[in-house]
């Protein structure tokens, strides 16, 4: 057996995954009478389950094999298969580093896998001792680290991931929903040195289709067998793989966007760090900044009562508040709104 068939949970491995009829036939011009589709119409048809053309562009542009490509209804699909595909519930553990994005909490509640939660150090980084510790817990099977990470925006330390990968013989995820924003190279470029890395990525952020839902999985082939396996056979439309294709086709607006938004972080951040309530902007390599103030949760009424929605974080990081980097328009009426409260 494989090492990550060994990993994973035996009823996944041995079962035989539901087989779909467009598994069957991959060519366009025939008469398709096998999937009880209504005749007509112009979305009548089931989409490609394995999504093959986005992923062959996909493919060209991350330079990742289109066999070691999963794609998921957001990042989010990915995350609660991969729990389930390697933890046995009730048994097997997973590992964060918190504070962090809160869907791997909910995915390990729904799983049945008991997440343990090691706190990042005061620099919001991975701990010294980070693998003495992780070596020490049974049954951990995955340990998810987010970089840039959500809530706190920084990029995490490369050697101290690497140290993680290395001694850690289960699935270590990383989950780069925010990479596009950093000028850090990707994960996806250690992916042939190691079987056991997930790299998770997303068109919901800097590619600005959330609502299509659309996330990747870039894994060893076996990994992506297993996600393949055990996914909804049509987990993304037709209308999502389409709005996908065509947000790459844009790649160079995209591009702009992003820089655009880069250049607005940069402006928030000297202009947030001046107001008198504001008594620490952190450094971020994603497109929001947590900004620690005086009463977090004051303020965020506040700003809610004057209809600015942001994030209140303060019951994960003391008093601090997460904001999304919006237009210029937007990014101007929340700073006025908080230099009228900073002078109240
Ligand atoms: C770190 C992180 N990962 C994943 C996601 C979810 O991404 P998706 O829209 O692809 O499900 C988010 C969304 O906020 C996120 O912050």
């Amino acid at each position: 057996m494989s090492k990550i068939s060994s990993l994973a949970r035996p009823n996944i491995v041995s079962m035989t995954p539901y087989s779909s009829a467009r598994d069957e036939y991959s060519g366009e011009e025939a008469i398709f009478l096998d999937a009880n589709e209504n005749p007509y119409g112009t979305i009548n048809r089931y989409p490609d389950p394995l999504q093959k053309k986005l992923k062959d562009r996909i493919s060209k542009l991350k330079d990742v094999e289109p066999e070691n490509i999963f794609l998921g209804n957001g990042s989010d699909e990915a995350i609660d298969l991969l729990f389930r595909i390697f933890c046995v519930p009730g048994k097997d553990k997973v590992l964060t580093f918190t504070p962090t994005y809160g869907m791997y909490e909910v995915c390990s509640r729904i799983n049945d896998a008991e997440m343990i939660s090691l706190p990042l150090n005061d620099d919001f980084d991975i701990p010294d001792n980070a693998v003495e510790q992780i070596m020490r817990i049974d049954s951990l099977k995955a340990i998810v680290i987010c970089t840039p990470n959500n809530p706190t925006g920084n990029s995490l330390n490369t050697s101290s991931i690497t140290k993680i990968i290395e001694n850690f013989s289960g699935i270590v995820i990383i989950d780069e929903a925010y990479c596009d924003f950093s000028q850090n190279q990707s994960w996806t470029k250690q992916l042939k040195k190691y079987a056991n890395l997930v790299i998770l990525q997303t068109f919901s952020k800097a590619w600005g289709i959330a609502a299509a839902r659309v996330g990747m999985a870039f894994a060893d082939k076996e990994i992506i067998s297993l996600l393949n396996k055990v996914k909804y056979p049509y987990n993304i439309s037709l209308l999502n793989q389409k709005a996908a294709l065509e947000t790459l086709e844009r790649k160079t607006e995209v591009e702009e966007k992003v820089k655009r938004v880069l250049e607005q972080r940069s402006i928030m951040k000297r202009k947030l760090a001046e107001l008198n309530m504001v008594e620490k902007v952190f450094n971020s390599d994603a497109n929001f900044l947590l900004i620690k103030v005086n009463n977090a949760d004051k303020l965020y009424k506040e700003l809610v009562r004057m209809g600015i929605i942001v994030r209140n974080r303060s019951s994960v990081v003391m008093n601090c508040l997460r904001i999304t980097i919006g237009t210029e328009e937007e990014n101007e009426i929340l700073y006025k709104t908080l230099k009228q409260l900073d002078e109240q």
